[in-house]
């Protein structure tokens, strides 16, 4: 970043050069002219920064930190990351495939999700993968029975509900007694003595996720200790466990949010684990948005201003089949221009896509200078953006760029209209 840059807030990487929006040494502008829009650009920067205060966490001790790829899994995110060293959380045999695609080392991969096929799990069998986590009884029972008829053991984990509130939104709470992941604490120690007594399994670890977004310290200090209890029954029953893997969850800052840095928060936790005599374990995490969300921005045109009776509307190109999170969790993305001379009339907009839904917008009442043909930057789109994109309505989900310093290199090509149809058939 050069010195006559200036920084967005929580963005240390993208940055004001006088009226351009830059992410790294890229202007977002050009980006946009040669690539058309939507358009998603990420920082390759801000997403090692992000892994390195997790390395920092966790330096000296046994850990694996497993990028939960349902964040981002476009292939050339997948690459930074597994170039990095690091491991991949994956939830569908498609997921294991594009980790697999990246070159990823099959013994640092992790399967999660509470609905594994018996396809998927003779996929990740033969592929090798380092450990299955485990969401129910009967799972256990299909995975073993799998296994065996390979001739094999699959390493498994069991993740327990530790039934915390992660103060976060509703839907992306998963660590509740209502919720629909884990297995009950309760029944925890029961079902490890069964997974122990299983022909098809090898006991390896533990696993728990408590939810996404979690911007405090203290949900996931008290779901540490229950699991900890947990280790301890479950060991004290004759069943001894290899890792403790706890999940992923960290916020990011979309909007003021203030959650602890990845290395102070793990050097909390660690200190808790130690002074419990669990510190020389292997560890395992899995955190996703925290190590792309910030690193993503979308790109979008403005198409229309259009002053309603109560609203002022912003059309602009991209819509809530790119940019999913405003319409399912009310989600907050800040929105900057693009460029920012202005055009003198700034206004309250609600900005919103040409997606036919009411729930098709962006962000409300945001104060914009904009007139049609400028260029929008919705900020904190690396997680759970591109990744969750739809084509809804027929439109073709947007292109991506990766930029590492002066360098901007397309990882997605935008989808045409071929793209969409060619699997359909009209029938007679
Ligand atoms: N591990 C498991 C088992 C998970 O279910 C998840 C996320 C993660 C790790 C990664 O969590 P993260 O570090 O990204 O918080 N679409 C929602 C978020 C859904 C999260 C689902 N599970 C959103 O846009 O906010």
């Amino acid at each position: 970043m050069s010195q006559n840059q200036s920084p967005l807030p929580g963005q240390p990487h993208i940055a004001r050069n006088g009226n351009a929006l830059m992410v790294e040494q890229v202007s977002l502008e050009a980006l946009a002219r040669e690539h058309g829009t939507p358009l998603f650009v990420y920082s390759r920067q801000w997403m090692l920064d992000a892994l390195a205060a997790y390395q920092r966490g966790f330096e000296g001790r046994d850990a694996l930190i497993c990028y939960a790829m349902k964040a981002n899994s476009s292939l050339g995110i997948l690459r930074v990351f597994a170039q990095a060293g690091c491991g991949f959380d994956i939830v569908s045999g498609g997921e294991l495939a594009r980790a697999l695609a990246v070159g990823a080392d099959p013994a640092k991969i992790i399967f999660s999700g509470v609905g594994k096929t018996r396809a998927e799990m003779r996929q990740a069998l033969a592929a090798g993968i380092g450990c299955f986590n485990v969401e129910s009884e009967e799972e256990l029972d299909v995975l073993s029975e799998v296994a065996a008829a390979a001739g094999q053991r699959a390493p498994v984990s069991i993740r327990i509900n530790p039934n915390v509130d992660p103060k976060t939104h509703p839907y992306i709470s998963t660590g509740l007694k209502g919720n629909k992941f884990g297995i009950a604490h309760d029944r925890a120690v029961h079902a490890y003595r069964h997974a122990a007594s299983l022909p098809g399994l090898r006991v390896v670890g533990i696993d728990c996720h408590i939810g996404s977004q979690i911007t405090e310290a203290s949900p996931y200090m008290d779901a540490l200790e229950r699991v900890l209890d947990l280790v301890q029954a479950i060991e004290a029953g004759g069943v001894p466990l290899h890792h403790i893997d706890f999940g992923g969850g960290l916020g990011i800052d979309y909007n003021g949010d203030t959650p602890p840095g990845a290395d102070q928060l793990w050097h909390q936790l660690l200190a808790r684990i130690d002074a419990r005599g669990f510190g020389s374990r292997k560890f395992i995490i899995e955190p996703g948005r925290s190590l792309v969300g910030n690193a993503g921005v979308c790109v979008t045109e403005v198409l229309y201003t259009k002053p309603g009776e109560e609203k002022n509307f912003c059309i602009v190109d991209a819509a809530m089949n790119d940019l999913p999170r405003p319409a399912m969790y009310q989600a907050f993305h800040r929105i900057e221009a693009v460029s920012s001379s202005g055009h003198g009339q700034a206004k309250d907009y609600d900005v919103v896509g040409p997606v036919c839904e009411s729930g098709d917008w962006i962000g409300r009442d945001r104060l914009l200078d904009v007139q049609a043909g400028d260029f929008l930057a919705v900020l904190s789109a690396g997680a759970y953006c591109m990744s969750m994109a739809s084509n809804y309505n027929t439109r073709n989900r947007a292109a991506e760029v990766l930029v590492s310093g002066s360098r901007a290199t397309l990882i997605r090509q935008r989808e045409t209209i071929e793209d969409q149809l060619r699997n359909e058939l009209a029938g007679d």
